[in-house]
């Protein structure tokens, strides 16, 4: 047989194929299954590329977890199978998720796949994932994550080319003949094109300075940023590497779920909490996450974020340069960045969860800063969350401003007052459990009644609703539109609960209430005032409505942030 045979291997279809918030994401012996990452990489090369399959480009890279390299190895032998002549490959298998979706862009590539399961476990035992993304350099929109679903459905055979060695290890490019055809892959090295961008978008020689007089820590939690805190931080910036952390790249994350909250990096809490540091960063698997913390592990809450940045992008070269024409928030977001908005004369989007729904808004041009409440920021630079982006746009504001973490925030809550923000976060509980809460729930919404009722906490703090629904979207741009996206209470005082099923779990449920309340203080104490318990009536109401611990048997939540 000659080496580089195409091959078509008769198959089945497989349930459950449908890419959830971020992609496919499933327990790794799901993937490992005879033909199931096969099937579904066809679907995606089908549908992700149409018409351009022949002949098309594409980046290829992933968070390095467990089973990475093999499904790196399968989407290079299907690839070259099915028609595509160039893949540009992470050394390795490895590639951030922000820097994957530059790599697209900047090489002008038909799309990518990124081999992730984001802030998801990993390990033999934990998840893998497989995401396709478009030539935007963003997740591929519902109508192609909708196709490949259809596909996976009926697929009966697909392509591949079993006999094909790449070396991936090597940067460089080799070149074979498939079919008659040429197909290439250009292994390059992972962090190059990255900090190029970042360069172009930031003062580094500020940052740099500013950085020689800070104590930071920056943990990577044994994701894929490893290699580029080192490049960027501890190369560029002379930060001393030992400040960076958990900066190996491992197949299980050392064991631990690699998303950057209060619970999960709950270790770098009570390190900064001791008070020798002034500024920490951690980040999740695949690199789009990022939580900052400052002085006594000051935490910034991700809304907030987004809103301070918002207020502050003329502190960056790349905006004061281009201008700032909107923001967009994922609806659960809390609306601190809605004030920020109105304050500067802005528009402002309110998307459903996943960073899909930004692609277009950015494309038309409408906005250029956007965030999620799961610790999620980015701009138009790429089409992707990018953590390293983040935490470079804070410090570029702390070396403009001269400012702490805290002094930025203090000062933003006396501007625009404090949107307290809280998400209680009730992991691995059973479907059955989370669908009779969305069931109870949508009957309140049913129920004409619902509206203008009074809710009440026992300490006897009311609250009437003014508005419910359950969020329903419609992109301005392609005008396609997008169901049941999120319960939403809405309060006449502007406060707002919630509900929401988590679309990036492997399996089980995991339910998200997400609480928030705005305060405008006068006497500026907003920094002494804990969420939790500014917020507690309203939670307790949120629990009792959603009659969440009779349906899931749960006391307290796995997560608070
Ligand atoms: C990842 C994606 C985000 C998405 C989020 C949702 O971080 O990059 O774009 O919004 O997951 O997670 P959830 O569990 O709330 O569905």
């Amino acid at each position: 047989m000659a080496p580089n045979k195409v091959e078509t291997i008769l198959t089945t279809p497989f349930d459950g194929q449908k890419p959830g918030t971020s992609g496919l994401r499933k327990p790794v012996g799901v993937f490992q299954q005879p033909h199931y990452s096969e099937n579904f990489i066809q679907a995606s090369l089908l549908a992700g590329l149409g018409v351009k399959l022949n002949g098309s480009s594409l980046a290829v890279g992933g968070d390095g977890r467990f089973f990475c390299r093999e499904a790196v190895h399968l989407v290079i032998k299907m690839a070259a199978a099915n028609g595509v002549s160039k893949i540009v490959l992470g050394q390795n298998g490895i590639l951030s998720t922000p820097a994957c979706s530059h790599i697209i862009r900047k090489w002008e590539l038909n799309g990518g796949f990124i081999l992730t399961a984001g802030h998801n476990p990993g390990g033999s035992k934990g998840d893998f994932g497989i995401k396709f993304n478009i030539e935007n350099g963003g997740p591929a929109p519902e109508c192609i994550t909708d196709k490949i679903y259809e596909l996976t459905t009926t697929l009966t055979e697909y392509k591949i080319v079993p006999k094909l060695k790449v070396d991936i290890t090597k940067v460089g490019t080799s070149t074979f003949k498939v079919a008659g055809r040429e197909f290439t892959v250009e292994v390059i090295e992972i962090t190059a094109d990255y900090l190029q961008l970042m360069r172009e978008i930031y003062d580094f020689d500020a940052i740099r300075s500013f950085l020689k007089g800070q104590r930071v820590i920056l943990n990577g939690m044994n994701g894929v940023t490893g290699p580029y805190l080192q490049r960027i931080f501890v190369e560029e910036m002379g930060v001393p590497s030992e400040s960076c952390i958990n900066c190996e790249p491992l197949p299980d994350f050392g064991g631990r779920k690699p998303d950057p909250n209060l619970t999960y990096a709950s270790d770098l809490v009570a390190v900064m909490k001791k008070g020798d540091h002034d500024f920490a960063a951690a980040f999740n698997g695949d690199g789009n996450r990022y939580m900052i913390l400052g002085h006594r592990g000051f935490y910034v809450n991700p809304c907030d974020s987004l809103a301070v940045l918002a207020s502050k992008l003329e502190y960056i070269p790349y905006f004061k340069q281009r201008g700032v024409k909107g923001f967009a928030r994922s609806m659960p977001t809390s609306e601190a960045l809605d004030r920020v908005a109105l304050h500067l004369g802005k528009e402002c989007y309110q998307t459903p969860t996943g960073w899909k729904f930004f692609g277009n808004l950015m494309d038309s041009g409408k906005i250029n800063l956007c965030g999620e409440e799961s610790f999620g920021l980015g701009s138009d630079h790429i089409r992707e969350n990018d953590g390293i982006w983040a935490v470079l746009a804070w410090l570029s504001v702390m070396a403009c401003t001269q400012k702490s973490v805290a002094q930025i925030l203090m000062e933003h809550w006396l501007v625009h007052g404090r949107n307290f923000f809280t998400r209680y976060d009730y992991e691995n509980v059973s479907v059955e459990a989370a669908d009779k809460m969305v069931e109870g729930l949508t009957k309140l919404i049913e129920d004409p009644k619902t509206k203008g009722m009074t809710f009440s906490d026992p300490t006897g703090r009311s609250y009437k609703m003014s508005y419910l629904d359950n969020f329903e979207y419609e992109d301005p741009t392609d005008h396609s539109t997008s169901k049941n996206q999120g319960i939403r209470f809405l309060f006449e005082d502007g406060s707002r609960i919630i509900y929401r099923l988590s679309g990036t779990v492997s399996s089980g449920a995991t339910i998200h209430i997400y609480v928030e309340g705005y305060e405008r203080n006068e006497n500026a104490q907003f920094y002494k005032q804990d969420p939790q318990e500014v917020l507690k009536p309203l939670v307790t109401i949120a629990l009792r409505t959603s009659k969440l611990k009779e349906l899931t048997g749960r006391d307290v939540p796995t997560v608070i942030t």
